[in-house]
């Protein structure tokens, strides 16, 4: 049986698609991957924390923040306390707890899902590693993985690629350098952004001591 050259050529294209995507698939963070490490209540609720909460609270939640002096720092620490407390006092303010009015009532700006997010977030708010997994997963996966392993989605456009962050052999200062002031400026690729810009000191520092916990061992 004879097969048209058409056939043919369209079969190869196929294969050779498919083991294109294969590769990829296996180089690269598959999508399901990014949405499971971005969907995380924790992560989600980080961003709310950044947007509503840090301007009293604090990166730490430890009531150092910009607006600490107005109300008096030693109330705006945020103490561990159990969901329904949260709920409450996230939800109707801090009358509806007693405490001060300034403690403004969520429950008309942010929607449900977003005030369990901001729970889940709080309840790490005070541990710089999991606040740097929150920066982490937020800032870097793109070029750097979900894993850090330098094989995020938009790694293979550049060149040099991504480090991987697992296997760096750089210091902490010299990591804070880099991600502050981005590649260019320390001599590398103009790729790694300028997280400085962007970030808050604390940020940086938390993701660096998020970074720590994910080395595996360096190169050399
Ligand atoms: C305008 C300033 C302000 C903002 C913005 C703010 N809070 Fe508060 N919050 C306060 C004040 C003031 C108190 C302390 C009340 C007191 O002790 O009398 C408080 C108390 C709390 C407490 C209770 C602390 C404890 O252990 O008793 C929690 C929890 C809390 N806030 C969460 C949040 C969250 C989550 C957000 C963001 C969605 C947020 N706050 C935004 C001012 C603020
Ligand atoms: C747009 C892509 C991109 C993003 C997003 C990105 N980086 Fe990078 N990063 C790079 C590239 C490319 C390099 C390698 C530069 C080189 O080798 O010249 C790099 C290098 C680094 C290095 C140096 C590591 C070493 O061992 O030398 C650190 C640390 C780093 N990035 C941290 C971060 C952190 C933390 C974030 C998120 C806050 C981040 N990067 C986000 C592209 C990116």
């Amino acid at each position: 049986m004879k097969i048209p050259g058409i056939v043919v050529s369209m079969m190869v294209l196929i294969v050779s698609i498919s083991v294109v995507n294969l590769v990829h698939a296996g180089e690269t963070d598959t999508r399901k991957e990014i949405r499971a490490a971005k969907s995380k209540p924790t992560i989600r609720g980080g961003i709310v924390y950044k947007n509503y909460c840090v301007l009293c609270h604090g990166e730490r939640g430890d009531g150092m923040a910009r607006a600490t002096k107005l109300y008096g720092q030693g109330n705006l620490v945020i103490k561990a306390r159990d969901d329904d407390y949260y709920q409450q006092i996230i939800r109707y303010g801090g009358s509806s707890v007693g405490l001060s009015r300034y403690m403004p009532a969520w429950e008309e700006e942010l929607s449900e899902e977003q005030i369990n997010d901001v729970i889940d977030y709080i309840s790490i708010v005070n541990d710089p590693v999991e606040r740097g997994r929150v920066v982490f997963m937020t800032s870097c996966i793109l070029c750097h993985g979900v894993k850090a392993n330098g094989k995020g989605r938009a790694s293979v456009m550049y060149d040099p690629r991504p480090a991987d962050l697992t296997r760096s052999d750089k210091n902490d200062s010299y990591k804070k350098m880099i991600i502050t002031m981005g590649g260019e400026a320390m001599g590398r690729s103009k790729v790694m952004p300028q997280w400085g810009l962007q970030l808050k000191e604390q940020e940086i520092d938390d993701v660096i001591e998020y970074l720590r916990t994910i080395l595996v061992k360096p190169l050399k």
